[in-house]
């Protein structure tokens, strides 16, 4: 059993989480996007300053997945305030899980996940929600299987490139700490 471990990015970890950032972003978009949009977005994205501010919040935090100490993907988890849309006190955003190409099916992205929701059923929160490009069929299908259903669209800005994402929630029952059976649905 390949021995995957997932632990807490610190403010320390900045230039590894902005290595991981950039390179799964671009191993996943590059092929579907115009290098001058990629570029763009990378840039502005995945900057020292902004990832430093966003290790910072108290309403963000980011975990590596490791394999002996080599860093394979990375999730970003908001709360309250800093969830870029809908700013629900009682719900969570997943803004990524991302992994190396290398590892896909693999369980990191898996276990990623269930970093995510173990953290949302300790909040106690109602649902955890995230949106995704409505063309990235891998990723669709992973949180598919995993319970989330589509519940509304939302414009998603690559570089210059207006893309939409399909914004999908997986509600929580927090009185039994479990995922709620209505979630089967899709
Ligand atoms: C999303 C991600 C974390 C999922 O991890 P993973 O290890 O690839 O996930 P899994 O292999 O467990 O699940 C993917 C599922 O999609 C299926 N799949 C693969 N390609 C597919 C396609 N083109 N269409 C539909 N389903 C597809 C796989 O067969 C698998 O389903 P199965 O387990 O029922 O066979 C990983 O793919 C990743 O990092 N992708 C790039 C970043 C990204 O897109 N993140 C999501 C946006 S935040």
């Amino acid at each position: 059993m390949t021995n995957f471990q997932i632990k807490r990015v610190t403010p320390n970890d900045l230039d590894e989480l902005q290595t991981i950032s950039r390179i799964t972003f671009h191993e996943t978009f590059a092929g579907d996007n115009s290098p001058e949009d990629m570029n763009k977005y990378l840039d502005e994205e995945f900057s020292a300053g902004k990832l430093n501010k966003e290790l910072k919040d108290r309403n963000t935090q980011f975990y590596f997945a490791t394999l002996k100490n080599k860093i394979i993907g990375y999730l970003k988890i908001n709360f309250g305030p800093s969830q870029t849309e809908l700013q629900n006190e009682n719900a969570v955003e997943i803004e990524r899980i991302y992994v190396l190409k290398a590892y896909y099916g693999k369980n990191p992205g898996q276990l990623l996940y269930q970093k995510a929701l173990e953290i949302a059923l300790q909040k106690k929160v109602d649902f955890i929600w995230l949106g995704v490009w409505e063309h990235n069929l891998r990723a669709i299908h992973f949180y598919k299987k995993n319970g989330f259903v589509a519940f509304d669209k939302h414009l998603f800005k690559l570089g210059d490139d207006d893309q939409t994402d399909i914004m999908m929630k997986l509600s929580l029952d927090h009185k039994t700490g479990s995922v709620n059976s209505d979630n089967s649905r899709s």
